[in-house]
């Protein structure tokens, strides 16, 4: 038998059920924010990736799947959708509009990662993607989006902040962690002796235990941030006091990606395991810019719809529709017509073969029918339907045509 690949994963029954309960909650809010819908290829050119997401982050330099196409393209299969969406924003001129634009997904992502609970090689990420809007509102109100998400799906999380500074602020931030790292730079473990020349920041969240000791008294990057960056993220703590959307700052939060810039935030679970981060986003001022767009703020999230899964409260399923069957031969032919004829309105499970009341009613049951509905001999003779209601018990019987 044939075996989906290891991290990758076939959603059936009550998961697939979960899943379109998860995608449906969280595109009714985002399309009350103003968000619709945009998608792009799953597989793109690999040089998308590095520029965006980075050379030298673990998803781009480790986890990508990555080939060359037989036209000789070096392609790859989406590690994440912003870098996708900034493409296609870039593409379609969108860039050259002065109106503000909005874009929601959902669809597969890929990272050639170690799999274990709550990390798949393949899974799936609902994301957003806001263009145009400079202002620290805005980070504010996806937050405020995601947290609404998150209680109409009945889950609990826990919001980490922090800002990752701009282009004037972050260059002396990191010449001044290099010369912390470099001065226990034989203490810290290979990843981070690496990271201290590609991308030092990213030492910050190393999950090595040596490592996270050693951090403790590195320089911290709120403090040296600019003017404009420390007004941003007092302006963002404010409106989420106010909205009482509980936080903490999480100084080494720093993301995965290099695109942010300012804004950064991850929601995390603590009843899912060592895999606990069930969404993150932050601001992404340049990389528009730096996908040959003209210069457009942004900021985005996505969320781990796998990871969700795991937590989220299902609402009561409730009855719906009918179940028609037909307790004599000569009776099934009719009820081609009248499934027909209902579908255009509610759903049907529609019974083919002649079967007893009692299989018919377990039928119904198992569909989670509101209404069974049945012909026999005398239904047919009469030219008319036998109708039971499930939830109030009352039964009747009508004219065909009155059904
Ligand atoms: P990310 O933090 O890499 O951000 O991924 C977002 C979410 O995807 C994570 O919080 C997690 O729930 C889920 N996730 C990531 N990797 C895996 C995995 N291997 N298995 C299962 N779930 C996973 C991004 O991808 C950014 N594009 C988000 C963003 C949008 N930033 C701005 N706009």
């Amino acid at each position: 038998m044939i075996q989906p690949l290891r991290g990758m994963k076939d959603l059936t029954f009550d998961d697939s059920q979960r899943f379109v309960h998860i995608v449906n909650t969280a595109v009714e809010i985002a399309s009350r924010y103003g968000y619709g819908y945009i998608e792009t290829p799953i597989l793109e050119e690999t040089a998308l990736f590095k520029r965006s997401v980075g050379d030298s982050s673990d998803i781009v330099s480790k986890e990508m799947y990555q080939f060359e196409d037989k036209g000789g393209n070096d392609v790859c299969m989406r590690p994440e959708g912003t870098a996708g969406v900034v493409r296609a924003f870039v593409h379609a001129k969108l860039d050259r509009q002065p109106s503000k634009q909005k874009f929601y997904y959902y669809g597969p992502m890929f990272r050639y990662e170690r799999p274990q609970k709550g990390r798949l090689r393949e899974f799936h990420q609902f994301g957003c993607e806001s263009f145009g809007e400079a202002s620290v509102a805005e980070d504010f109100t996806i937050i405020t989006m995601i947290s609404q998400i998150f209680e109409a799906l009945g889950i609990g999380f826990d919001l980490q902040i922090n800002s990752l500074g701009c282009t004037a602020c972050m260059p002396p931030y990191k010449q001044k962690l290099v010369t912390f790292l470099t001065s226990d730079k034989e203490a810290l473990c290979e990843d981070c002796n690496r990271r201290i020349d590609s991308n030092p920041i990213r030492v910050l969240d190393c999950k090595n235990k040596t490592c996270q000791s050693l951090l403790v008294n590195a320089p911290k990057l709120i403090p040296c941030l600019c003017e404009e960056c420390a007004s941003d993220f007092t302006q963002l703590t404010a409106l989420l006091d106010k909205a009482k959307i509980p936080y903490h700052i999480d100084t080494h939060l720093v993301r995965g990606l290099d695109y942010y810039n300012k804004t950064a935030f991850e929601f995390v679970s603590n009843h899912i395991g060592a895999q606990s981060a069930i969404a993150g986003g932050g601001r992404y001022d340049t990389l528009v810019e730096f996908l040959d767009g003209k210069s457009t703020p942004a900021v985005g999230f996505a969320l781990g719809i796998e990871r969700i899964m795991e937590l989220v409260v299902m609402p009561e399923s409730e009855r719906k529709g009918i179940y028609l069957g037909a307790m004599d031969s000569d009776a099934l032919d009719s009820l081609f017509a009248i499934a027909t004829q209902k579908r255009k309105s509610t759903k049907v499970t529609h019974e083919y073969s002649k079967k007893s009341f009692k299989s018919h009613l377990k039928g119904a049951e198992k569909s989670q029918a509101k209404y069974l509905v049945l012909r026999g001999e005398d239904e047919l003779a009469n030219g008319t339907i036998w109708i039971k209601n499930l939830e109030t018990r009352e039964e009747k019987t009508v004219l065909v045509g009155e059904f």
